[in-house]
């Protein structure tokens, strides 16, 4: 997703902006710009690509300026090209940044064309600048200006404006996509995110939707959509000194695979009371009250929830239905039973899984954000906050917040089967001692590399692979398929062993990589039939199951054994050799792993 930053008060600002846009990598891009103004004059430097070749732009020919604002663009209108970068400058008057779609920019462009604008780019955003321009011709000052143009534009926007009219200040606005305001001693800043900012300032003020704000050296002042100034307190962010640091890890996605025993410790503390207890985060009456769960997620978030619903309803026989966010509000669904809805979402502004759980909070039912940043959008408008505690995750793909995800989600559902009556305390207390016991066996897990590498490099020359898993572990062949494809660009389908005979079976060839996942459950028997079905046939079955399984499995052409696990948890351990053999794969492929092509870390657009 695109990420803008920007600063005023903060001398040669530049070079604090373009180290912030650093910070915003993670998100994915492809073109970045920045522009100060300085003498009364807007000057812009742009590049496609890396922000390398930004920072070498700036380097032949520096901005000058303490006022500036900066861009990563992830393309959504217009190609990758520097004229669709931002920002964007019309009239050689305002420059501007946004992060987000203005959906009814077409009839706004062809009415400022018609009233003689000009413009130089293909993107919806450019409309922002010009609309701006002619706010200001007409006499209008700053506040009143953001007013009318956010009366006229629809759709998702965060964006921040500088005028030569007004070289004192930033003008900023959000709807649906995230920005912070940086309150600094002698400066102030905004970001898409607070991890922006966090070299700048620890003071951040973040703006609720169809808020707009002037931002000076001094200060902010911050209006709500009826123009009437509103106090938004601001908050100190924790502090994460370590976020740009690969920690000696080749990427982020390996130092993030690596971090999962202490991912899965902090998610389980944090769903342990003073007692000792698991918890949800709320009381026992409010859990006996919930009827029905919704699960709303994109993505790998979205298999989390699928893994849960076997946990949810075998344990404490609630009704759970996994939706993808992106389709759920949008097809009327009846609600009934369902009188909880909860929004996974590692970054916490998922766009589709935000607008999702709005509309489920406007149906009535209580919400709770399960997110991994703290004070992020689904954070702040949910009922209930289920933290997962895996700390920032920089890898476009997800790892350590996926089993942090289904570490709180577990306890989500032992903690409310408790409370329905369905499991009693030493029950509790016996699968809590098993989640206890998970981040030593992950740690084991993580000395898989060395026997999942040469298993990584027969994948990498493939062009397609199935993943089969069946009961809670299809869930984790659909992950699993995703991590490959999103990783290594390989295309594999996740199928549930099960359904292979009514149809998918037609695609096994010889040789057909097939990465196979079983625990020794009810259901392993016939998972292995399925398997063997599919090895007949000429598959190559990639066996990733625990060692007591495995040695029970004649069909495998390669093992992957994980330490011996309770089937219950079995989704949360065989998640690190997925996680391991996608990233060996890509990286035997050169893909660049921690921001692949196309994809953001954070996708605040629907
Ligand atoms: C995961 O590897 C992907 N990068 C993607 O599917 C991600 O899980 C999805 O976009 C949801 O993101 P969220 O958890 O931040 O809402």
């Amino acid at each position: 997703m695109c990420g803008i930053v920007g600063a005023v008060g903060h001398k040669q600002c530049s070079l604090v902006l373009l180290d912030a846009l650093k910070r915003l990598e993670y998100r994915g891009y492809d073109s970045s710009g920045i522009s100060t103004i300085n003498k009364g004059a807007i000057a812009l430097k742009r590049a496609v690509g890396k922000i390398v070749n930004l920072d070498a732009a700036l380097t032949e020919s520096p901005l000058e300026g303490d006022i500036g604002i900066g861009h990563t663009r992830w393309a959504t209108h217009g190609g990758v090209s520097e004229a669709n970068a931002h920002p964007h400058v019309a009239s050689n008057r305002v420059s501007i940044v946004h992060n987000g779609i203005i959906e009814n920019h077409r009839e706004i462009q062809q009415r400022l064309e018609s009233a003689g604008h000009h413009f130089s780019s293909d993107t919806d955003s450019e409309v922002l600048a010009h609309l701006f321009v002619e706010a200001f011709d007409s006499g209008m000052e700053p506040a009143i200006a953001t007013q009318q143009v956010l009366a006229e534009i629809e759709g998702a926007y965060a964006f921040a404006l500088m005028a030569i009219d007004y070289p004192e200040m930033l003008i900023v606005a959000r709807n649906a996509s995230p920005l912070a305001l940086g309150i600094g001693d002698h400066a102030c800043y905004i970001g898409s995110d607070a991890i922006a900012l966090s070299h700048l300032t620890r003071k951040v003020v973040y703006l609720e939707d169809h808020d707009y704000a002037l931002v000076r050296a001094d200060g902010v002042s911050v209006y709500q959509a009826d123009g009437a100034l509103v106090d938004r307190k601001a908050m100190i962010v924790a502090a994460s000194p370590g976020l740009v640091d690969k920690g000696g890890y080749r990427h982020y996605m390996e130092k993030e695979i690596h971090e999962q025993p202490d991912a899965i410790g902090h998610s389980l503390a944090a769903m342990t009371d003073e007692n000792g207890h698991l918890t949800a985060q709320m009381p026992d009456d409010a859990l006996r009250a919930i009827d029905g769960v919704v699960m709303l997620a994109a993505g790998t978030s979205h298999y989390a929830t699928q893994v849960a619903r076997y946990w949810v309803e075998s344990l404490a026989r609630v009704p759970v239905a996994c939706e993808l966010a992106s389709e759920y509000h949008y097809r009327q669904p009846a609600t009934k039973p369902f009188n909880t809805a909860i929004a996974i979402s590692q970054s916490g502004e998922s766009l589709d899984t935000l607008m999702a759980m709005r509309y489920a909070a406007k149906c009535g039912m209580n919400t709770i954000g399960l997110v991994n940043v703290p004070n992020s959008s689904i954070a702040r408008e949910a009922d209930t906050v289920l933290p997962t505690r895996a700390g920032p995750e920089i890898g476009v793909a997800s790892t350590k917040a996926f089993t942090a995800q289904l570490t709180v989600l577990l306890c989500f559902a032992v903690a409310l089967a408790r409370a329905k009556g369905h499991i009693d305390n030493s029950q509790a207390s016996s699968i809590h001692a098993k989640i206890q016991a998970l981040p030593g066996l992950v740690g084991k897990a993580l000395g898989l590399f060395d026997v999942i590498r040469p298993v990584a490099h027969q994948l990498s020359s493939v062009r397609s692979a199935l993943y089969l898993g069946r009961g809670a572990l299809y869930p984790l062949a659909l992950e699993g398929a995703l991590k490959l494809k999103e990783l290594s660009y390989i295309h594999a389908e996740g199928f549930a062993s099960g359904e292979m005979k009514h149809g998918p079976i037609a695609l096994i060839e010889d040789d057909m990589p097939v990465v196979a996942l079983l625990t020794a459950d009810h259901l392993m028997g016939k998972a292995s039939n399925n398997l063997r079905e599919a090895s007949a046939r000429g598959a190559k079955i990639i066996l990733i199951s625990d060692a007591k399984v495995a040695k029970e499995v004649d069909y495998a052409t390669s093992v992957i054994a994980v330490p011996t696990i309770d089937p219950l948890l079995a989704p949360i351990l065989l998640a690190v050799p997925v996680q391991i053999l996608a990233y060996l794969t890509a990286v035997e492929k050169g893909t660049d792993v921690d921001q692949p092509r196309n994809l953001a870390k954070s996708v605040t657009v629907e």
